[in-house]
């Protein structure tokens, strides 16, 4: 299998351009299926997760193509058209490479009245159930049956009246699955305690181009008028604020600096936040957002949170750069259990990370060491990336599966910032 070669310790200057948000893209993606028209999505990473559901939207009978994208270009444009749906299955092979499947329940229970889907199963970064998906559909008036490891949604004849439902924890792709229902049912829907993630804004964007009626969009109470159908659009999928957060860090540890292009401060105002506090400058800038090392690293406390708090997937990254702090640093993860899984590999690269329950306390060391490393989920493995750029010597890292799900082009972009690193092949 593949792995990144990393030599440490060089220092990080110039611009990157960001990519289409991942889970932007990941909930943009089904909208295909509320509609016989076509759908245009520009800006869509080129990640194997996209690929995946692009695989899994033409099992469904929908066609998809990609137009006027060059191999040196980051990014492309797809058009998806779901004239005719010939199965409304989304089988266990496919679902277990790629959790996000589960957000074709939502829309295709809205426009065919049925909708199978394979359960998605353990994660490893925790157990990661569904059932808040699954009370959100029955609220809008789905029935849900479970058979053979496969969850399935049947609306009433006639359609889904709609509902009201009340998040008992705050879910993103649950709204996103209860959204995407919502805007086809026959009557009035409204979300509270709802995911407002500028990911779920992209979407709420989206769906009202294609027709949707939603009022509150950006908040955590959303109300939405059903429609008896919606046409097409065409859609740039927003700048990924977890990868722009992503190669903050990887500048900030090195000593370096970063323009980081097309990144939007109004979507990672926490991360900004914590970067500060550390001692990194952030400026916004006309065209993205600069990023620069300015003297030592100061130590943070901070918990994960729902936006607009700081992010689970940024915690990995951040834990790598306080690990070069003077002082010691205690994160607490409260969204996901178990996932730490980069703390026991940073620590090979000479971190000194201990962790009770959810609460990480990094002690800062003044030298990081490269070593061979592995992580089992996508933020870890760049946690792994971005102490590998300030280690001293060599860092490999394995299982690039990981990080092609989720950073474009990773390699490239950072050796466009000088950084010494490569892919190489299994043999
Ligand atoms: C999405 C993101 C993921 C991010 C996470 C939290 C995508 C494709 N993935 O994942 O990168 O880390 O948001 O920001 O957009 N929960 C339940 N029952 C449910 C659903 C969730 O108990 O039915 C719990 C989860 O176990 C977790 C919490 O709710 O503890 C938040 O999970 P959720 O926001 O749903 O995460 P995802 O949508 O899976």
């Amino acid at each position: 299998m593949d792995k990144i070669v990393i030599h440490g310790g060089k220092r990080l200057s110039g611009t990157i351009p960001v990519s289409g948000a991942k889970n932007a893209a990941l909930t943009l993606l089904p909208c295909a299926l509320l509609t016989e028209e076509p759908l245009t999505l520009r800006n869509l990473p080129r990640l194997a997760d996209i690929d995946g559901f692009q695989h899994l939207m033409n099992q469904f009978g929908i066609s998809t193509a990609i137009a006027g994208s060059r191999p040196e270009d980051f990014g492309r444009v797809m058009t998806l058209q779901a004239t005719r749906i010939t199965s409304t299955v989304a089988p266990y092979d496919l679902v277990r490479k790629m959790r996000a499947s589960i957000l074709v329940l939502g829309p295709m229970l809205a426009r065919m009245g049925e909708a199978t889907v394979s359960l998605p199963g353990g994660c490893a970064i925790g157990n990661r159930p569904i059932d808040l998906h699954l009370k959100a559909l029955e609220a809008l008036g789905a029935q849900i049956e479970m058979a053979a490891g496969y969850v399935k949604a049947i609306a009433p004849d006639g359609g889904l009246p709609g509902g009201r439902f009340s998040f008992p924890v705050v879910s993103v792709g649950a709204t996103e699955n209860a959204l995407m229902a919502a805007v086809l049912c026959k009557g009035k829907s409204t979300l509270h305690n709802a995911a407002r993630e500028p990911e779920i804004v992209d979407l709420c964007n989206l769906l009202t181009a294609m027709g949707a009626r939603i009022e509150g969009i950006g908040t955590s109470d959303l109300t939405i008028h059903g429609v008896p159908r919606l046409h097409g659009a065409t859609y740039m999928v927003m700048p990924d604020r977890i990868e722009a957060g992503s190669y903050a860090c990887a500048a900030a540890i090195t000593g370096g600096e970063v323009l980081l292009k097309g990144a939007r401060i109004e979507d990672m105002e926490a991360t900004v936040q914590a970067l500060r506090d550390t001692g990194v400058l952030v400026e916004p800038r006309e065209d993205g957002l600069y990023v620069a090392a300015n003297g030592p690293l100061r130590p943070v406390t901070l918990s994960t949170a729902p936006f607009p708090g700081f992010a689970t997937d940024m915690q990995a990254q951040l834990m790598a750069l306080l690990c070069k702090a003077e002082g010691s640093s205690v994160l607490t993860e409260t969204i996901f259990e178990n996932r730490y899984m980069h703390v026991p590999e940073l620590n090979r690269m000479s971190a000194h990370i201990e962790t009770k329950g959810r609460t990480a306390v990094v002690h800062g060391v003044d030298t990081l060491t490269g070593a061979e490393v592995m992580a089992t989920d996508l933020r870890a493995s760049m946690s792994l990336v971005i102490a590998g750029l300030a280690a001293e010597g060599e860092t490999q890292v394995h299982r690039l599966y990981h990080l092609d799900r989720g950073y474009e082009r990773l390699e490239e972009k950072l050796a466009l910032l000088g950084a010494q690193i490569e892919r190489i092949g299994a043999d």
